[in-house]
């Protein structure tokens, strides 16, 4: 994939195909489970734009996370049509005027994609977040090597925290728990998102943790808990904790944290790991003040992550629902004839 601010479309991937393309990097992580973007497509170029309906007001009033999640479903989609050997040109914020329009896409034909870019589209339909305790990582060194390398272009720094760390971050997600447990409004968006509509969106009670396991995970958002389950009883979290930062704090640097997260969440499936990230830190800026103390570089920390290894005795959870292709995608005309 390249960046060019020139578009010069010569050609473009029809209709069937750009649905199939959305439809697979529909798969994106949001936060919540919001799938908070729609997209339009001309026949020439195809636009992102963020939904704004589906802000997290209390947790994300900014629009911080809102702006990630598109920017991960933004990298999806670029994977997905490389992988179908289409290169895309992006143009992101390509319209001041227009700040709810968050990217353009152009095409060009790509006989050969990087193997890396095919093994990473391949992982789209196994990726989960995955909220139980994890084993420590094998091979992590070397896909901290290449996540970095995906993670650069955007300007994302990957922080790895060593083993001291580990306390401090669970005692700021115990505060960050203590102070949201009384935010009416904070607590009623949560519940409304783990609760309702369970087919398209939100997410589903078996992606969350019991009680008892929870326990096993200090590092971790606090969700409203599911009937009592037990799996994996017997192990401690020892998963890697990964921090991603960005240079700046603005519109674009959120779409670029989306990107690279959507890179390394993807290169860690491909390696085999199971992965988790987490903003409920970020999203503090007391708690984010204690996530800054812990990183090597000077960046603004986004995204927490959770790296580790699943035990293969589980089978894995099943995947969470997405909205159909035809609620997030907008055809417009001349395309939109062809539909008749
Ligand atoms: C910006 C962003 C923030 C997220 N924050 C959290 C979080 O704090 N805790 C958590 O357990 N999951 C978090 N997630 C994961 C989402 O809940 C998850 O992607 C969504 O429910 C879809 O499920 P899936 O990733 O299994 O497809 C976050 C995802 C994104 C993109």
């Amino acid at each position: 994939m390249m960046d060019s601010t020139a578009h010069v479309a010569i050609s473009a991937p029809d209709l069937p195909t750009v649905r199939l393309a959305l439809q697979r990097a529909g798969r994106a992580p949001s936060i919540h489970n919001t799938q908070p973007w729609r997209w339009e497509f001309d026949g020439t170029s195809l636009c992102l734009y963020r939904d704004n309906d589906r802000l997290l007001t209390a947790a994300d009033p900014t629009g911080r996370q809102l702006v990630i999640s598109c920017g991960a479903m933004l990298h999806h989609v670029r994977t997905v049509l490389a992988a179908g050997r289409w290169r895309t040109d992006l143009e992101r914020v390509p319209d001041p005027g227009r700040p709810d329009l968050l990217a353009r896409l152009t095409f060009r034909r790509w006989a050969d994609p990087p193997e890396g870019i095919m093994a990473r589209a391949a992982a789209i339909e196994a990726r989960r977040t995955d909220r139980l305790p994890l084993a420590a990582p094998p091979g992590f060194e070397e896909v901290v090597r290449s996540a970095r390398m995906l993670a650069s272009p955007h300007e994302i720094e990957l922080d790895v925290l060593d083993d001291r760390a580990r306390p401090l971050l669970a005692e700021a997600s115990r505060e960050a728990g203590a102070k949201r447990r009384y935010d009416v409004d904070y607590q009623a968006e949560l519940h409304w998102w783990t609760g309702h509509s369970p087919d398209r969106e939100g997410i589903p009670r078996t992606a969350l943790p019991s009680g008892a396991e929870a326990v096993h995970v200090p590092v971790a958002r606090t969700f409203p808990t599911p009937p009592h389950s037990q799996r994996r009883g017997d192990i401690d979290d020892h998963a890697k904790l990964v921090v991603l930062s960005s240079a700046g704090n603005s519109l674009t640097d959120w779409l670029h944290v989306g990107e690279a997260l959507s890179a390394v969440l993807l290169e860690c499936t491909r390696a085999g790991l199971a992965t988790c990230a987490l903003t409920h830190i970020t999203e503090l800026a007391g708690a984010r003040r204690s996530l800054e103390g812990l990183t090597v570089c000077d960046g603004v920390p986004q995204v927490l992550l959770r790296v580790g290894a699943a035990p293969a005795d589980l089978t894995s959870a099943p995947p969470t629902p997405r909205r159909p292709v035809g609620e997030i995608l907008t055809v417009l005309p001349p395309m939109a004839r062809d539909m008749d």
